[in-house]
């Protein structure tokens, strides 16, 4: 009988989702953090991740200079030492090459603040207000080597107001976020891939 499925999740900054990750794995909860790592040694969610005793992990990007194959080769080794079996991308704002992708797809996932397909890339919340919608969510999918374009495992919904800035409307999605991914991945952890939904 195999223990709890290792979790390791990649950050870029504040890590509310890795948070919320991290406290949703407890119980009969089928899978464990074993890893946070980000790609800038200040982003604030590391300190987050070892108070709550997770080992953490830095492989900068700078230093590598756009050489994109060179960082990955890096940023593989922590993943693999933890020996982790999935891995969250959480906030994580590096594109990944089809390279590293490869290594861990099937078990890699991400959170994408958008009701993809619509609004791939960056500055979704701006991009739904611009265009008038009348509700806006959050993504979990599968990575694949194609940018916020893997099979969907879940979506959450929320309204649009009237008076919403990219802010406002950013800070209600990040909610749902937070109920979403933990709820995708311990269905994932589970092998269950069934669509979740959430409005
Ligand atoms: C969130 O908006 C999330 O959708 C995106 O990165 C932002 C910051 O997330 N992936 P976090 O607070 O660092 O988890």
């Amino acid at each position: 009988m195999s223990g709890p499925k290792k979790v390791a999740i990649l950050i870029s900054g504040g890590g509310s989702n890795m948070v919320s990750l991290v406290e949703s794995m407890t119980g009969d909860h089928p899978a464990r953090p074993c890893l946070v790592m980000s790609n800038d040694a200040q982003a604030g969610g590391l300190k987050k991740a070892a108070a709550a005793g997770i080992a953490t992990a830095v492989v900068d990007h700078r230093p590598f200079k756009g050489d994109r194959e060179d960082f990955e080769a890096e940023l593989c080794k922590p993943i693999l030492e933890a020996g982790a079996d999935i891995v969250c991308l959480a906030g994580f704002m590096r594109v990944l090459t089809a390279g590293f992708v490869s290594r861990f797809e099937g078990r890699m996932l991400n959170i994408h603040p958008s009701l993809l397909p619509k609004y791939k890339g960056l500055h979704t919340h701006a991009r739904a207000l611009e265009a008038g919608d009348a509700e806006h969510g959050c993504t979990v999918h599968e990575v694949t080597p194609l940018l916020d374009d893997g099979p969907i495992l879940g979506q959450a919904r929320v309204p649009v107001l009237g008076d919403d800035t990219p802010d406002t409307l950013a800070a209600r999605v990040l909610v749902q976020e937070h109920k979403l991914y933990p709820a995708v991945l311990r269905r994932f952890a589970a092998g269950d891939r069934t669509r979740i939904d959430l409005s």
